[in-house]
């Protein structure tokens, strides 16, 4: 786990010298802690054939498989339908599952689910499918709806059993207790966290993602990119998810535009599968910070895609924390290939920020308010969507007051020698 060259993580040291977190200078540790993964792991290129007989071991007879439009018109469902028919399973299928899911969308199937006596889950697509999959099965019969169960620990009992198979690599729903969904009333994007949502089993195959077009895998790999960052800096973080946080930045970053641009680059597309397995399991147990807490709003508010609208705070929340965490971001750079050779922490930090900065660019990623349409006049609304993420705040290493967070914006408000966004354009994509 330690890296040789450019110096030693100080974080996951296994030279014999000290680590900082052997040291206390963390200090977390020694509280009691609780890690949480699905029971089961099954991953690999061919993966998907083995669902059939783990549905079974599972109890199953009948399966709902859900999942949305852009994933069912790849043809893709057959690979999951197949091997759960073989095994003499019956199937049923919800092929309409929104993307980005408001709140209201998992109403009619649920309804799907109860009509048709479904016995087991299986959410296939990316996080979208599989958050709404997970939600669909602690709902059915309870009469309830995705609202009462905002929160943390909200959900009463286990559901159906859940299989997630993410097509995908980017949310790591596949392993986490969490769903997110579109609060339209509010404007915002909450979540839903209950050790009842974790997946019974996640398998994963990355040949499944394949199909991806490169927009949605530069997007959605550098969502799993950044829960490994905010995971690895984050209070809460653990000598049990620092290593997987660790390896996720160095499987990720090496691998990201080879599958975005190569999409049938087998290798690359395992280790994108792989990377974001292991963060997820990291923020799953570790959580996420200011870069998550900042983009709710402006996907809540303005529908930015999840990954695009944390890809385009990342390097500003970057500059942020940095002074809070130097050493953390010297490491981040080294899992990214970076020489810090000769480097002090401050100027390793900022190299590995440049870096973030490259890696955008080259993925042709927005990072300003202005290259998705919004305008400076909504800065108010996102601070005040920003300020209800409770949760988040707290998992991140540098404090931030509403001040800080209304001038975080500004920095990113428009692209240098670009026009302002005009409020009217703005605010006729919120509708
Ligand atoms: N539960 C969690 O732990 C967690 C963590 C982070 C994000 N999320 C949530 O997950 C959602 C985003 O998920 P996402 O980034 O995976 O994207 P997504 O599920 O919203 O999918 C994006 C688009 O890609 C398409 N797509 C997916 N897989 C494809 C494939 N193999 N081939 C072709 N098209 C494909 C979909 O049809 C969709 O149109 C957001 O709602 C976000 O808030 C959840
Ligand atoms: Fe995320």
């Amino acid at each position: 786990m330690a890296e040789k060259a450019g110096g030693v993580p100080r974080k996951v040291d296994d030279t014999g010298a000290a680590g900082a977190r052997e040291r206390g200078e963390r200090g977390m540790d020694i509280q009691v802690r609780m890690h949480r993964a699905p029971k089961t792991l099954i991953t690999g290129n061919g993966a998907i054939a083995r669902i059939g007989d783990e549905a079974k071991k599972l109890g199953a007879t009948k399966v709902l498989i859900i999942t949305d439009p852009g994933v069912a018109c790849t043809g893709s469902v057959a690979q999951v339908e197949g091997p759960l028919q073989a095994a003499g399973l019956t199937t049923g299928l919800f092929d309409k599952a929104v993307p980005e899911p408001p709140m209201g969308s998992v109403d009619e199937i649920v309804k799907f689910a109860e009509k048709g006596k479904f016995d087991c889950v299986v959410g296939f697509g990316g996080g979208s499918a599989i958050d709404v999959s997970k939600m669909v099965a602690v709902l059915a019969g309870s009469g309830r709806k995705v609202e009462d169960f905002v929160g943390v620990d909200q959900v009463p009992k286990k559901g159906l059993p859940i299989i997630a198979v993410p097509t995908t690599a980017g949310t790591g729903s596949e392993v986490t207790n969490i769903a997110i969904f579109a609060n339209e009333k509010l404007n915002v994007k909450q979540g839903v966290v209950s050790g009842y949502l974790l997946p019974n089993i996640a398998l994963v195959d990355p040949v499944l993602t394949w199909s991806c077009p490169p927009g949605v895998t530069a997007a959605s790999g550098m969502d799993a990119l950044i829960h490994a960052i905010e995971a690895y800096i984050s209070v809460n973080s653990t000598m049990h998810t620092d290593p997987l946080a660790y390896e996720s930045i160095k499987l990720i970053s090496k691998s990201i535009r080879t599958a975005t641009y190569d999409g049938t680059n087998a290798w690359a597309r395992h280790n994108m599968s792989m990377g974001s397995l292991l963060a997820g399991i990291a923020f799953g147990n570790a959580g996420v910070g200011a870069v998550h807490a900042l983009s709710y709003p402006i996907g809540g508010i303005f529908h930015v895609p999840h990954g695009v609208a944390n890809t385009l705070l990342l390097p500003w929340v970057m500059e942020y924390n940095m002074l809070a965490c130097l050493p953390w971001f010297k490491e981040i750079g080294m899992a990214m290939g970076e020489d810090m050779e000769g480097l002090s922490d401050r100027q390793a930090a900022d190299k590995t920020i440049c870096a973030m900065r490259q890696l955008a660019a080259d993925l042709n990623v927005p990072q300003y308010l202005s290259d998705v349409d919004i305008p400076e006049s909504a800065i108010p609304d996102l601070v005040k969507g920003a300020l209800t993420q409770g949760r988040l705040w707290n998992n991140n290493p540098r404090k931030f007051t509403e001040e800080d967070m209304a001038q975080l914006y500004r920095n990113m408000a428009v692209r240098p020698g670009s026009k302002p966004v005009k409020a009217k354009k703005a605010a006729a994509k919120t509708k």
